[in-house]
């Protein structure tokens, strides 16, 4: 008989206890402390698709053969490039998503295009019944025999299901809902999700299916349970967009066969959704093009780079003293800011408001964002438009200088991708990397060079 142990899991990391606690020590969060039932003799070995295999003898790695991952296709460009091109075979796939973002669909479509390209595909929802599916097909147009749909949750009928129907792709929806029936702490807590996430990878590993997961998010973004689930799969997607918007982006945040810096673009219709061939006319539409006082940062948010505007509007003080303000920025910068313009560029901004927004509601914290918001500000008192074509990137000292920035590469691959045609870079930061072809990299030593450069004159 398999002992059984209790313990206290953090629910947000993983941190194990054997008592429960009221603040995790693991990563701080209050009242994540779950009791949960582990089984003390769960075969772990038999997690790993490896422990299967025959002892292996350490070879030099010039003599390992290498093959080509097979790779499957679908007819969705944007989703094959966020892959690293194309799903491989025996991969195991993670997207997570806010609620309602599309991921179903998304999941429901790529099954569907697969299954008309004769690939057999097993669907299975555990959180809607064969019925609703069936509804969200109807209206994404499925037609193909060859996807079959199950409503299932317990993890032991779904693994019975992919031996029996032998698919080569396998959609899981979602993995908070699959249970282990041997464990026996709720669905969705952290070692129900560990050790399901283990199983499939084991079907994946073994059996050279590509399985498909969803992973719900929590409410600060992340894949809900621990990050452990991250470091589990091949590669993590995440599926976004605006609340208020059709627009949805699709990225890689971790891919084991492929770049992370892939984004793919997609708009929700009726129909389901649409590939946008053309982002960039996105995140330009809602700037007023050539108006004084916007630029665009590439900025990083961790891992990932995003284009964000950044707005200033700068006007005479009527009375007292001159306000700062500031909205998705340290508004600590911006007198900072305004005091290296007006001692290193000789701009007279003492007697003049100042209002900083990051546009869209987004929160920049990092420096490289220094520039552009110095750009916009002495763009918005001179009344110059900068071009609205241009991408502004560099951090500013104290001496008006402007200093190197990390992960330039990265920075400029996105805004050429979103079709800016200039970067304006610090200078320090030129050479040493692969610049994309379709974008000017101009490189600027100083504030005052980089307003002549953006603003003329
Ligand atoms: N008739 C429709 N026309 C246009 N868009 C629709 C229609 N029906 C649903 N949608 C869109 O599909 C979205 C729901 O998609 P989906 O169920 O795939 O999301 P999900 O990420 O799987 O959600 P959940 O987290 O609940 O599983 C809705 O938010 C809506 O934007
Ligand atoms: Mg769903």
């Amino acid at each position: 008989m398999a002992k059984s142990k209790v313990k206290f899991i953090c629910q947000s990391c993983g941190y194990e206890s054997a008592k429960w606690m009221g603040k995790c020590p693991g990563c701080g969060e209050w009242n994540t402390m779950t009791e949960e039932v582990l089984k003390q003799a769960t075969p772990r070995r038999a997690v790993f698709a490896h422990s299967t295999q025959t002892v292996q003898k350490p070879s030099p790695i010039t003599k390992i053969e290498t093959t080509q991952e097979p790779r499957i296709y679908t007819n969705m460009k944007e989703f094959n490039r966020v892959l690293g091109s194309g799903i491989v075979k025996g991969s195991l796939v993670l997207i997570g998503g806010d609620p309602g973002i599309g991921k179903s669909t998304l999941l429901l479509q790529v099954s569907s295009q697969l299954a008309d390209n004769h690939h057999d595909v097993l669907y299975i929802s555990g959180e809607e019944s064969v019925k609703q599916t069936k509804l969200r097909a109807d209206r994404l147009g499925v037609k193909s025999d060859k996807l079959l749909v199950l409503s299932e949750t317990d993890l032991s009928f779904i693994s019975k299901a992919i031996e029996e129907t032998q698919p080569s792709f396998v959609v899981v929806d979602s993995i908070q809902t699959v249970f282990h029936s041997e464990i026996s702490s709720a669905p969705g807590s952290v070692s129900q999700v560990r050790e399901s996430t283990a199983e499939l990878m084991r079907i994946a590993k073994t059996k050279g299916i590509a399985v498909f997961i969803v992973g719900h998010v929590t409410k600060e973004g992340s894949i809900a349970g621990p990050r452990l689930l991250e470091h589990m799969v091949d590669t993590v997607l995440y599926f976004e967009g605006e609340r208020h918007h059709t627009y949805r982006i699709l990225r890689a945040v971790k891919n084991r066969f492929g770049s992370t810096n892939e984004m793919g673009i997609f708009e929700m219709k009726e129909v389901g959704l649409e590939e946008v061939q053309n982002p960039s006319e996105i995140f330009l539409e809602e700037r007023s093009k050539g108006a004084s006082g916007s630029t665009v940062v590439a900025s990083m948010e961790g891992t990932r780079p995003v284009l964000v505007e950044i707005q200033a509007l700068i006007s005479p003080t009527s009375f007292g003293n001159p306000r700062r303000m500031a909205t998705g920025i340290d508004h600590n910068r911006v007198p900072l800011l305004m005091a290296v313009l007006e001692k290193r560029v000789g701009l007279l901004l003492q007697n003049q408001d100042a209002y900083l927004k990051v546009a869209g509601g987004v929160k920049l914290d990092e420096p490289a964002i220094d520039l552009a918001v110095a750009v916009s500000i002495a763009s918005s008192f001179k009344d110059a438009p900068p071009k609205p074509t241009d991408v502004i990137i560099g951090e500013v000292g104290l001496t008006g200088e402007v200093r190197r920035v990390s992960r330039i590469e990265q920075r400029v691959t996105e805004a050429a991708k979103l079709g800016f045609k200039r970067a304006i870079i610090p200078e320090a930061n030129i050479g040493g990397w692969n610049a994309p072809k379709d974008i000017e990299i101009v490189g600027v030593k100083n504030v005052a060079e980089a307003l002549y450069k953006t603003l003329g004159g």
